[in-house]
């Protein structure tokens, strides 16, 4: 008998509104799911959708599948940690970039402390987002994925972990060698690369210094102190024929010449077997590399000031004093040992991973 009735006037519908089931009449599907209760929540629920997948992305200046894919890392699921063994260097980047830009370390599990004292740093300049961690053990990849799910990604095979600490040890120069691989890998995806060895701490936005367009981007490991305005170029070889650039913090452009010196890198390293007499690490190669492929790579040396070696911020006080206001990044080096560097951060007010940890995307490790 329904089936014969006749649709009820327009008016009807209106005066009853959309949501009466009255509506439901057999004169097209469309039109009667669309008036009924369930039919309109849904368009309702779908255009939503819709907005939401069009203005998020906008808002947060990231594309719908890295939003969509956050979602589902969302979900409470601490059993399956073998996921993340899967979790690939292509899906990790989608995830963490902003603006086609990374910020990059990599890390092995004891040197988590560090790693959250560098984060917390990061976060008071409101970068955190864009950070993707290299886990170079899986206890790394799962710990930190576990607190901050799809910041960290391991590149497989995993090193040897045990032995890897040691500055000046083997393992340690198999560890850094993956470094400019991580690198390279980033930027034949189309990503610009902000890396930083993880003995760092920010104290302003390093970004604000990456002035013009250059290739490459990098600073002086040098403890003397140079004028304020020194040259941006290259510097020459000091006396034993080797330039002293920092392999700790250098930004990358995902261009010909970006590549073109981390492939230079990769080769050097290749070539410089480690030995219990050289103990060499990942920074002559870079050295090398920067020498060779000067000409054809547009360089450009950072200030001093910004970001000063350890050998020159912890040991002149004077020199830190005259240049206030102006540091973004302080390294933590020419110090040796864990500990050392931990007790030294917490003797200049810089260590930040035991006060301040609800700071930290991790929390406290
Ligand atoms: C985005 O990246 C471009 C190119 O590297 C840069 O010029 C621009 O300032 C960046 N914008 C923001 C908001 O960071
Ligand atoms: C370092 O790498 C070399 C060559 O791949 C390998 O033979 C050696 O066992 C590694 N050593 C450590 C301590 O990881
Ligand atoms: C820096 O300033 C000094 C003194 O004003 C000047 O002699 C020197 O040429 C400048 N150096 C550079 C690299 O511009
Ligand atoms: C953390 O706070 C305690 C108590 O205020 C203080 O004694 C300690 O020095 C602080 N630690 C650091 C590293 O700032």
């Amino acid at each position: 008998m329904t089936l014969n009735r006749r649709q009820p006037p327009l008016l009807e519908v209106a005066k009853h509104g959309l949501l009466s089931s009255r509506a439901s009449q057999p004169q097209g599907i469309v039109s009667s799911f669309l008036f009924s209760r369930s039919g309109f929540l849904s368009v309702l629920a779908l255009l939503l959708l819709l907005l939401l997948l069009v203005f998020l992305p906008l808002l947060c200046r990231r594309p719908v599948s890295a939003l969509l894919y956050s979602f589902s890392l969302g979900e409470v699921d601490d059993g399956s940690v073998s996921r993340w063994k899967d979790y690939t260097v292509a899906r990790a980047a989608a995830f963490a970039a902003r603006n086609d830009t990374l910020i990059v370390t990599a890390v092995s599990e004891p040197f988590l402390p560090l790693l959250n004292n560098w984060l917390i740093s990061i976060a008071r300049q409101k970068r955190q987002d864009q950070v993707l961690i290299f886990a170079e053990d899986y206890a790394t990849l799962y710990e930190i994925n576990r607190r901050w799910p799809g910041h960290a990604v391991l590149v497989q095979p995993a090193p040897e972990s045990n032995a890897a600490h040691d500055y000046g040890s083997q393992g340690f120069f198999n560890l850094t060698s993956r470094r400019p691989r991580h690198l390279l890998q980033l930027l034949k995806l189309g990503y610009s690369v902000m890396y930083n060895d993880v003995d760092m701490v920010w104290v302003a936005d390093p970004f604000r210094y990456l002035d013009g367009d250059h290739d490459v981007y990098f600073a002086d490991d040098m403890f003397a102190v140079k004028p304020l305005n020194h040259s941006h170029n290259l510097p020459p070889p000091e006396n034993d024929g080797q330039t002293n650039i920092c392999s700790c913090m250098i930004f990358l452009r995902p261009t010909r010449g970006g590549k073109k010196l981390i492939r230079s890198w990769i080769e050097e390293i290749q070539k410089q077997h480690w030995s219990k007499a050289a103990k060499t690490n990942d920074q002559p190669a870079f050295n090398c590399a920067l020498r060779k492929t000067a000409k054809e790579v547009d360089l450009d040396l950072l200030p001093q000031t910004a970001f000063p070696s350890g050998g020159l911020y912890f040991r002149d006080a004077n020199w830190v004093k005259r240049t206030q206001g102006l540091h973004a990044i302080v390294h933590n080096n020419y110090i040796v040992g864990f500990q050392n560097k931990i007790q030294r951060f917490k003797d200049y007010g810089l260590w930040l991973a035991d006060n301040h940890t609800d700071e930290s995307p991790l929390g406290q490790i």
